[in-house]
């Protein structure tokens, strides 16, 4: 998987599982329950203190998902995650400071931006495949759907707010290769190791596309 690219990321699954564990102990169960609903990709977010043992746990014992760092929001951060096995990272936001940082990790990346601004500052750094967040609050489909006429080099990854009853609306705007979301992966299913409901949660959304 060394040769994947930020815009590969977008073709991996119709939807990235945004992933928050509590416990380390979730960490390799969650993404085998995501894989065996079809959906081989978990962004798993550097919200918690366990997060980067968590992201090494699957890159080590689940080698059919690819793992990647969410919510990387600082160069250090980018590296650390680098080191623990993520194979991509995702960010809220893009400065120039932590563009530069997630390149230099050598591996794919989706930047964060909300508006065209932002997403011209990322092309201009002649990268084209970013998340759009938080999707919903910063105008959602329409606002999306304005964009290509004037960014027509740039994908997104919307993620912010999104469901599996909305998501089709995103995946059908062609500047979208996939969305992300949380809802694969509620908080309860985790803290009580429900993994056959993320299992039918992951089925259900593999089958969007
Ligand atoms: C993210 O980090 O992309 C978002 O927190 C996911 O948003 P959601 O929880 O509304 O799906």
């Amino acid at each position: 998987m060394s040769d994947l690219q930020s815009t590969d990321l977008l073709a991996l699954s119709p939807v990235i599982p945004v992933v928050v564990v509590e416990s380390v102990d979730q960490a390799v169960p969650v993404a085998r329950a995501l894989a065996e609903g079809g959906v081989p990709v978990v962004e798993l977010t550097l919200r918690t203190p366990v997060a980067l043992d968590a992201i090494r746990a699957i890159a080590e014992e689940v080698p059919e998902v690819v793992i990647g760092a969410g919510t990387v929001t600082t160069p250090v951060l980018a590296k650390e995650a680098a080191t623990a096995g993520a194979k991509f990272l995702v960010s809220p936001g893009a400065t120039p400071t932590l563009l530069g940082a997630m390149r230099d990790t050598g591996l794919p990346f989706l930047p964060g931006t909300a508006t065209v601004s932002e997403a011209i500052a990322v092309l201009e750094t002649g990268h084209t495949a970013m998340k759009f967040f938080p999707a919903e609050a910063s105008g959602g489909v329409k606002y999306l759907g304005s964009l290509p006429s004037v960014l027509p080099d740039a994908r997104f990854c919307p993620t912010g707010g999104i469901s599996l009853a909305t998501a089709p609306s995103y995946l059908e705007l062609r500047n979208v290769g996939c969305v992300g979301g949380s809802w694969l992966t509620p908080a309860d299913a985790l803290a009580s190791g429900d993994w056959d409901r993320v299992t039918a949660l992951a089925a259900a959304t593999a089958a969007l596309r």
